[in-house]
């Protein structure tokens, strides 16, 4: 994967049926289209193209010292090529120049693969919050200090 033809830009309405592609084909429950298009002052919404395709979408928010991550998804078959991580990156990086000082995330128990893929990262599991999600799955709420 040529990291140069990767570009985070922000995520525009004009995105929204790209968006909705990436959540529909990863999550029994995706979004809704107010959720994706919704935004305020702290949020930092963006999609990730590869050339001219959105391969992948981005939510989170930066409030004060606190960073959070409400969505990273990547179309399946860009998948396991390094994409979240250069997601993650990036985000990272944005923290750092914002003065954050962890970022938050919830995940489901269920979702193994992301689980491994933010410990990897260097996430750690701070609290469960029990049947949390709507098929009954617990929510591992995990934490990376940008500054360790
Ligand atoms: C979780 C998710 C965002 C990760 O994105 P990704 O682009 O697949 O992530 P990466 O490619 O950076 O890393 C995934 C794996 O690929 C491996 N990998 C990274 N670069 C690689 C490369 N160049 N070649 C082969 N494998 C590579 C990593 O080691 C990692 O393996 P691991 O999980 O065993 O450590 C993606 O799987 C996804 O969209 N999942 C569905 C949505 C979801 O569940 N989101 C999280 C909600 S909280």
């Amino acid at each position: 994967m040529k990291k140069q033809k990767i570009k985070i830009n922000d995520f525009k309405p004009e995105h929204l049926d790209q968006v909705k592609v990436i959540l529909s084909e990863n999550f029994k429950y995706p979004w809704s289209d107010n959720h994706i298009l919704s935004s305020n002052s702290f949020s930092v919404k963006k999609v990730i193209f590869l050339d001219r395709k959105i391969i992948g979408f981005f939510s989170g928010e930066i409030i004060l010292s606190e960073g959070s991550i409400t969505m990273i998804a990547v179309r399946k078959k860009y998948q396991n090529r390094g994409i979240g991580k250069y997601i993650l990156d990036w985000f990272v990086n944005l923290s750092k120049e914002k003065g954050v000082k962890n970022i938050w995330l919830e995940v489901s128990s269920k979702n193994k693969k992301a689980i491994r893929f933010y410990e990897n990262y260097g996430f750690i599991i701070e609290d469960i919050r029990p049947s949390y999600y709507r098929d009954g799955s617990d929510a591992l709420i995990m934490r990376f200090p940008v500054y360790p």
